[in-house]
């Protein structure tokens, strides 16, 4: 059979792919149009079956599309691309240094002179935390992540770091201010064991996301909790990361009493709970004996 290729835009034909067999999956069908239309690689195709529908996955075939005779696809061009490692690698690096220059009171920001007044105690603390965090970031994608995209938007470079970098400058000259003062001994360090055990939770959930996918697939399965108890959130909620994170910001505003700390905490909560309401939908769609009790990232709330 043959499988003519239009433009989601202006519906204007850019291949008619022969021989193709009901077996052909959507990888194949992106590599024979790459063949035929240089401008577009494969990780810039979005092939659909209407001009507005879903994109399709590269592991579908033609048969289990239901296609099996002559027919017209569509594809939308996503634009220029950029590995999904890189964008989270300059995404998260930012933070680490940014936020490890401004610790050191640099007279650009702070004046001359600014390190004549002696960090508080917490003002350190704060700052091995915020490192901890970016290097764990940066160690679990590298090692522990195993993503079902290869690319991104490249503008989605620009929009994240600008997003993590800018408000990482904007918590650490407050916090690292020679003006800051900090809250009570017994608040900090009832924050900095809140945002340990977050931050243990949040790495205990990606490593049994990891376990879920088989190496080199994107294989998607129903999470559910392992023997390690920081894993039971999976019981309430459908992305626990996402919890334990907003969970490691909270606590990381309660040890600082730094205003905003407690934005860029809000910021993220609201980024994730979009996020997580999404994919939640996408579960319950995709699995149909989906817990039920459970939530997207608040257990019992949202
Ligand atoms: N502070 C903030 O504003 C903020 C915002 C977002 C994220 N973050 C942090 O960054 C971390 C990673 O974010 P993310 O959005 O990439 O998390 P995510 O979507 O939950 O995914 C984490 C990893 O697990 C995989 N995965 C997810 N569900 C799976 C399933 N059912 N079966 C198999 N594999 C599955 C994902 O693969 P896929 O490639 O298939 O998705 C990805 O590799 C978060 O946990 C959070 O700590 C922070």
């Amino acid at each position: 059979m043959q499988v003519e290729i239009l433009s989601t835009q202006g519906s204007k034909s850019l291949a008619t792919l022969k021989n193709v067999l009901p077996s052909t999956s959507v990888r194949e069908l992106k590599a024979r149009l790459h063949a035929e239309c240089k401008r577009l690689p494969p990780c810039r195709q979005s092939l659909r079956l209407e001009p507005k529908g879903k994109s399709l996955g590269d592991d579908d075939t033609l048969s289990s599309l239901n296609v099996r005779a002559d027919c017209r696809l569509y594809v939308k061009d996503l634009g220029p691309q950029i590995g999904w490692k890189t964008v989270f690698l300059a995404e998260y690096a930012g933070p680490l240094f940014v936020y490890l220059w401004l610790y050191q009171r640099p007279w650009l920001f702070y004046g001359e002179g600014a390190n004549t007044v002696p960090p508080h105690q917490v003002v350190h603390i704060a700052a091995v935390c915020w490192a901890v965090h970016y290097a764990k970031r940066l160690l679990e994608t590298l090692f522990v992540h195993r993503f079902s995209h290869a690319t991104m938007p490249l503008f989605n470079l620009f929009k994240n770091c600008s997003y993590y970098w800018l408000f990482t400058a904007y918590v650490a000259y407050h916090v690292n201010h020679p003006l800051y003062t900090p809250p009570r001994t017994m608040q900090i360090y009832c924050g900095l064991a809140g945002f340990i055990l977050c931050e243990l939770g949040n790495l205990s959930i990606h490593v049994t996301l990891r376990n879920l996918r088989p190496a080199g697939t994107s294989v998607r399965k129903v999470p559910v909790a392992t023997s390690n108890p920081f894993t039971s959130l999976f019981n309430w909620v459908s992305c626990p990361n996402y919890t334990y994170e907003v969970g490691s910001w909270l606590s990381f505003t309660i040890m600082t009493q730094c205003l905003p700390a407690g934005l860029f905490t809000l910021a993220g909560l609201y980024q994730m709970a979009v996020w997580a309401l999404g994919k939640h939908r996408a579960y319950k769609k995709e699995f149909p004996n989906y817990p039920r009790n459970r939530k997207a990232i608040l257990p019992f709330i949202l």
